[in-house]
């Protein structure tokens, strides 16, 4: 008996569904993918891409892990990043982080977690290093430090060679800061986008 028959169930009924409403779609989505997005998000479970922006197969490219970090030694995320960037051409990235993420409530405790301390050890920084520029004082809560981290993974998108290369040759892209909440479902756009390498500051921007 195959195990976990009920999710090959669910998707016998997916793929006849999606079937029903549209005889073409796996053809078609088979012969070509150009989604103009890149999704940056958290590997929680109730933070699906696709179905909070109401996008189908084939209109988003996603990147999960544990809090939405994007770290530039990261070759797995870069690698995403870069594909995206220069074979699919994708317009934006999109870093979209999460009120009441487990992640960065785990990096705001020092209970150790195991192998994933190392992971949080990102937002640990986010944490110090807005204290130090911002003159954060006092007690930070979790829903403040998701928004700093979601800020702070959108510069290092930017950072990356990757999109500032983009730039130079003149590509069309802009990097979005997102968060969602929930409690209700609803995503906020933090008004952090970047489209240009003059909103960074000037030691990470490459010139050339
Ligand atoms: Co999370």
């Amino acid at each position: 008996m195959r195990e976990l028959k009920e999710l090959f169930d669910n998707n016998k009924q997916w793929a006849e569904q999606t079937r029903e409403q549209d005889p073409q779609f796996f053809e078609k989505l088979a012969e070509q993918q150009a989604p103009p997005y890149l999704w940056i998000g958290c590997a929680d479970s109730r933070v699906p891409a696709n179905q909070i922006v109401g996008l189908d197969p084939g209109e988003v490219f996603v990147h999960r892990n544990v809090a939405n970090v994007v770290s530039h030694t990261d070759f797995n995320c870069l690698s995403v990043v870069q594909y995206a960037v220069e074979v699919l051409k994708v317009q934006h990235i999109i870093v979209c982080g999460h009120y009441g993420c487990g992640g960065v409530a785990g990096a705001l405790s020092d209970a150790p977690l195991g192998l994933i301390d190392n992971w949080l050890r990102h937002i640990k920084d986010v944490y110090e290093t807005s204290k130090l520029t911002e003159g954060e004082s006092g007690e930070m809560d979790v829903n403040t430090l998701c928004e700093l981290n979601v800020a702070a993974q959108v510069r290092n998108v930017c950072h990356t060679t990757i999109v500032q290369d983009a730039w130079r040759r003149g590509q069309t892209l802009s990097v979005h800061g997102w968060i969602y909440s929930l409690a209700d479902g609803i995503l906020k756009d933090l008004d952090l986008c970047i489209s240009n390498p003059d909103q960074l500051a000037e030691i990470y921007r490459m010139g050339g």
